[in-house]
């Protein structure tokens, strides 16, 4: 995948990691980058800093229809960006109730699912191209102080998979990427080492320049990554359990 002349959609640019892959994708040499956000409002200062190369586009991932009319709209996307996530920060038993799961599970599973349904054929009449989905190192183990969020998270992981084998007859690479904290809305008040959201976007089209799957991004996801590979994934699980509130 060559990110220098590649048309680029992301989604979620509004704040954090997906703002930062606009910049990162036209630092790189793409051609046009579609910033979608619920709110094209907050990509304004996108557009206006980067003229014709970046175009607004309203997108909720949940709401069928304007992923249809993202799809209809970027029929030259050769590259697509799942960035777009929520996080209710709250446990699967100690949440007042199910709406933070159901969300989580909208945007971080249904949304990227339907994403990748609209765009795969798109992709495939552009030669092939790649899908970027942003998971996480809770992809991989749960924190259960965030319980429903890394479930969802977990689901994404395996809908990339999923993703990837059925794209691959049409050439289509299709790279996970699992960071660790990252420093931006997301992980306010967590007190932990937090990645830069541009390194993370840039080591994902590095990535994805490299034809490379999995990207563990950061020194937290990749102990987090030893560790299940290494098959001591109980002592990661009882690690992250720790973490929640004794009472
Ligand atoms: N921050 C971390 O520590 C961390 C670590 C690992 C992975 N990640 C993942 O990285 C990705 C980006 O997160 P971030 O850290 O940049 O978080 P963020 O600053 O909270 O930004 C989340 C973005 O997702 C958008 N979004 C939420 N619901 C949406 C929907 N229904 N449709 C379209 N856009 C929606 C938000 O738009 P609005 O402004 O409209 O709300 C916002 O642009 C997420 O997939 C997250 O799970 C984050």
């Amino acid at each position: 995948m060559n990110i220098a002349g590649s048309i680029v959609l992301v989604t979620g640019t509004s704040r954090g990691i997906g703002r930062n892959f606009v910049m990162a994708a036209i630092d790189k040499g793409a051609a046009k980058v579609y910033a979608s956000a619920r709110d094209t409002g907050g990509v304004t200062d996108l557009f206006k800093a980067f003229g014709g190369k970046v175009v607004p586009i309203q997108l909720d991932v949940t709401k069928p229809e304007q992923v249809a009319a993202a799809a209809q709209k970027c029929q030259d996307v050769n590259l697509l960006i799942n960035n777009a996530g929520a996080n209710g920060g709250v446990g699967a038993l100690s949440a007042k109730n199910m709406s933070a799961a159901r969300n989580e599970m909208e945007v971080n599973y249904f949304g990227v699912q339907s994403m990748c349904r609209a765009f795969a054929p798109i992709l495939k009449k552009n030669g092939g191209g790649a899908i970027i989905n942003i998971l996480s190192l809770v992809s991989r183990v749960n924190i259960p102080m965030l319980g429903s969020y890394c479930a969802s998270k977990a689901a994404a992981w395996s809908l990339t998979q999923a993703v990837r084998a059925e794209l691959a007859a049409q050439g289509t690479l299709v790279v996970g990427v699992f960071p660790g904290a990252v420093d931006t809305d997301m992980a306010k008040g967590m007190d932990l080492p937090k990645l830069n959201p541009m390194d993370v976007a840039k080591m994902a089209l590095d990535a994805a320049a490299s034809g490379t799957e999995d990207v563990d991004a950061g020194e937290m996801a990749q102990g987090i990554a030893a560790g299940v590979m290494n098959l001591n994934f109980k002592a990661v699980e009882k690690e992250f359990a720790a973490y929640l509130p004794q009472s």
